[in-house]
């Protein structure tokens, strides 16, 4: 698909006012996005785990002006209190994809959002808000467009949603998305995610995502600043090789449950993300020393007991441990014993891999 086909012809229903609200999961990259070209085009591809419990729940209500305007009519809460901070990032979002849903000037919209995790747990939640609010629109489109398929509208809710965060398009569905064209993975495109288009094996279908708060509060590099950094890069023609490398080494091991290919890949993936912050001009370091005090941990208990527990790192301090249903309560057990004291007030969030965002009813 090219991105033409996502601005629509005259749209032939009509929507005085209503609500929708969507519950859009975040996820969890093994391979990793980090670099992008205008507008929101990535590097290199990437895939991830789509994650069940991590949510935004955005409610949107829209009512036709009188007279379309020039601006946006936008009104925003974020957990109940009225948030004039977060009006300038939808903005921008509704500037970039005013083109693909020309009617964002022609109503008001009131929008309520809240996250399932705490705000302050440093958990990267633009790829669940970003996800959710597409959903929303998306909905109200396909109000005015009610022959639309499903298949179209998860295609354009994740182009719309790659428009907001580039990581967001690989939130619509689950439980494992590819975003960004390669050769291996049909009808791939830089422009929105898919699902994985192989039969996943059957352990990935329910795998663990327990997410160590090393660090709750703000980044101190935001992703866009270092996605920038990409660009004059040293290493950034290896980087996107090697992602493309990893991605076509992942496929087979999705697919036949190939756990120990899976954690090689998964923590080089991880370690290569902050290898490429810490060569960046400037470079910088998210990490922290309980990062790497988790991670000795997690390489000691998988030579002591050869349990798949491995770890991948986002663009933060925080740790994600993926594993095997399987073998969740052993290593839930030691994750109380052993990593709680390495997190920010003992607090962990427990994830498992999910299919993706719902319609709430209303
Ligand atoms: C390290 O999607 O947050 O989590 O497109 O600027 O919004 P923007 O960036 P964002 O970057 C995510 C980076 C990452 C890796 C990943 O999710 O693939």
């Amino acid at each position: 698909m090219i991105e033409s086909e996502f601005i629509p012809e005259p749209y032939s229903g009509e929507l005085p006012e209503g609500e929708v609200s969507w519950s859009s999961p975040s996820n969890i990259a093994l391979v990793k996005y980090w670099g992008k070209y205008d507008p929101q085009l990535p590097a290199n591809p990437s895939i991830s785990l789509t994650l069940e419990n991590s949510r935004t729940t955005t409610n949107l209500e829209y009512s036709k002006r009188k007279h379309a305007g020039t601006d946006f009519s936008i009104n925003f809460l974020f957990e109940g209190n009225e948030r004039l901070d977060f009006i300038p990032k939808i903005n921008t979002f509704f500037k970039r994809i005013e083109n693909y849903l020309p009617f964002l000037t022609e109503y008001d919209f009131n929008i309520r959002s809240s996250n399932s995790f705490p705000h302050s747990s440093g958990i990267a939640s633009s790829a669940s808000a970003m996800s959710a609010l597409a959903l929303c629109l998306m909905s109200i489109e396909k109000g005015m467009y009610p022959e639309m398929s499903d298949d179209f509208f998860n295609r354009k809710a994740s182009f719309l949603s790659r428009l907001g965060s580039g990581s967001a398009c690989r939130s619509i569905e689950g439980p494992v998305v590819a975003w960004g064209q390669h050769e291996d993975v049909p009808e791939s495109s830089d422009l929105f995610g898919l699902p994985f288009p192989f039969e996943l094996h059957h352990d990935f279908k329910s795998y663990h995502d327990a997410i160590l708060l090393v660090h709750e509060g703000q980044k101190e590099v935001s992703s866009t600043v270092g996605h920038d950094l990409m660009k004059n890069h040293p290493y950034a023609s290896t980087r996107f090789e090697q992602a493309n490398q990893n991605l076509s080494e992942l496929i087979p091991i999705l697919q036949i449950g190939d756990l120990k290919g899976f954690t090689k890949i998964v923590e080089q993936e991880a370690l290569a993300l902050h290898a490429m912050m810490m060569t960046s001009s400037p470079y910088f370091v998210l990490m922290k020393p309980n990062t790497l005090n988790i991670i000795n941990k997690v390489w000691g208990f998988r030579a002591e007991t050869g349990l798949n527990l491995c770890f991948t790192l986002d663009a933060g301090a925080n740790v994600h441990l993926l594993f095997p249903d399987a073998e969740s309560e052993e290593i839930y057990e030691f994750i109380k014993n052993e990593l709680v004291a390495y997190c920010e007030n003992g607090h962990y969030i427990c994830d498992q891999v999910g299919i993706g965002a719902r319609l709430n009813p209303m």
